[in-house]
């Protein structure tokens, strides 16, 4: 039975890649920090299925620990301070955590099972102010966040520990990925679950930023494939993952009304509190050598993808409703 770490379970990522490895009947390991109030909503199914250690990205220690106890075959390390806008308020965490963070699990990987297969959960944030479009695994980086920054760190350091040290170190340049799991500050799930109560009655409008950045989204349960075949392959290296297509904020915004019946310009306000500091205007991904080598493909499309976030939460809050009606 092969053995895994994981890092960043509770988030969305963690949660489809966790389902995917106990399908593959591996014993998955799942580093959690300590937090105020349980955090287990997206493993809530598959929560007694893990093995849960202690520990913190900051804290070399308990990542020393947490490999010693699992001995694993492959890290996977998803664990970040992932959400851009926070990046600007609170760029030091964020270096610490999304930067360093990826030192310490690196660090404790070489020292205490330096064979162990290792992903990072880079990406295509690092692009930022694009140099050239579509982007693949040799376009420069320019990013224009704290967040990305500490990003291109992490992708480096992984790099770097790869040549130096000989270790099976692969990044994944993964662009936008999305799923009914998705944090609600994210816009997606903000557009989806707005709808969805629009449309029940719950909630009178929607405050966005910038309407017209471009994305390249795809869903989440396509992508942790990728991670997993990554770890796969001969020898190790790096990857872009995407859809090859992008789409505007606007056009998430008007697929998600639609799927409610609504018409999204009787409920959006523009909101400058969501206007970034800097933007990245404009994400289109290459995925051809993943295509090729790993012979990763996705299934869900932006629509349905849309579509099914929108029916989950429309799921969710009638479901509530009912419940409250009892009360
Ligand atoms: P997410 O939902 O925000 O999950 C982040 C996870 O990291 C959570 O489990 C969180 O734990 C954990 N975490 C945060 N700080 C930690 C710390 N100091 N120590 C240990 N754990 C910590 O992110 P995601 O969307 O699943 O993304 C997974 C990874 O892929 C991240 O590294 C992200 O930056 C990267 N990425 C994501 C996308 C995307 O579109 N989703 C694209 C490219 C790259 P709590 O639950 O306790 O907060
Ligand atoms: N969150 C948010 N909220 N974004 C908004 C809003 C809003 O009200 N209005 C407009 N946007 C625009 C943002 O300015 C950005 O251009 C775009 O919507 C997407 O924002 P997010 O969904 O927050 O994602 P992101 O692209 O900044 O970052 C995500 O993708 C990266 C990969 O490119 C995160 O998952 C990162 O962790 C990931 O690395």
């Amino acid at each position: 039975m092969k053995k895994a770490l994981i890092t960043g379970v509770t988030g969305q990522d963690g949660s489809y890649l966790a389902e995917l490895l106990l399908k593959k009947g591996y014993k998955v390991f799942a580093l959690r920090r300590r937090t105020s109030t349980p955090n287990y909503e997206n493993v809530e199914h598959i929560k007694e299925k893990l093995e849960w250690i202690d520990g913190d990205l900051t804290d070399l220690a308990s990542l020393i620990s947490a490999v010693k106890i699992s001995n694993p075959d492959e890290v996977y390390n998803l664990a970040a301070q992932s959400f851009v806008a926070t990046s600007w308020p609170q760029p030091i965490a964020t270096g610490q955590i999304t930067a360093m963070g990826v030192t310490n699990m690196l660090e404790a990987v070489r020292l205490s099972k330096p064979d162990a297969r290792f992903y990072q959960a880079s990406s295509s944030e690092m692009f930022g102010k694009v140099v050239e479009t579509p982007q693949k695994e040799t376009t420069p980086f320019y990013p224009r966040s704290p967040y990305g920054v500490a990003k291109v760190y992490g992708h480096w350091i992984t790099v770097n520990y790869r040549e130096s040290f000989n270790m099976f170190a692969c990044s994944g340049i993964l662009f936008n990925h999305e799923s009914p799991r998705r944090g609600l500050e994210f816009v997606t799930r903000k557009v989806t679950d707005a709808a969805a109560r629009i449309k029940l009655g719950l909630q009178n409008e929607l405050r966005l930023g910038n309407l017209d950045a471009r994305r390249d989204w795809g869903f989440a349960g396509d992508y942790v494939k990728a991670m997993w075949l990554m770890l796969q392959q001969d020898t190790p290296d790096d990857y872009v993952i995407s859809t090859g297509e992008t789409h505007t904020v606007q056009e998430l915004v008007e697929i998600a009304f639609e799927r409610v019946g609504l018409d999204w310009k009787d409920y959006v306000v523009i909101d400058e509190k969501f206007v970034r500091p800097a933007e990245v205007d404009l994400l289109l991904g290459d995925c051809t050598k993943a295509k090729k080598q790993l012979g990763w493909d996705l299934e869900v499309s932006f629509r349905d993808l849309v579509h099914m976030m929108v029916d989950e939460d429309l799921k969710k809050y009638e479901k509530f409703n009912i419940q409250k009606s009892f009360q």
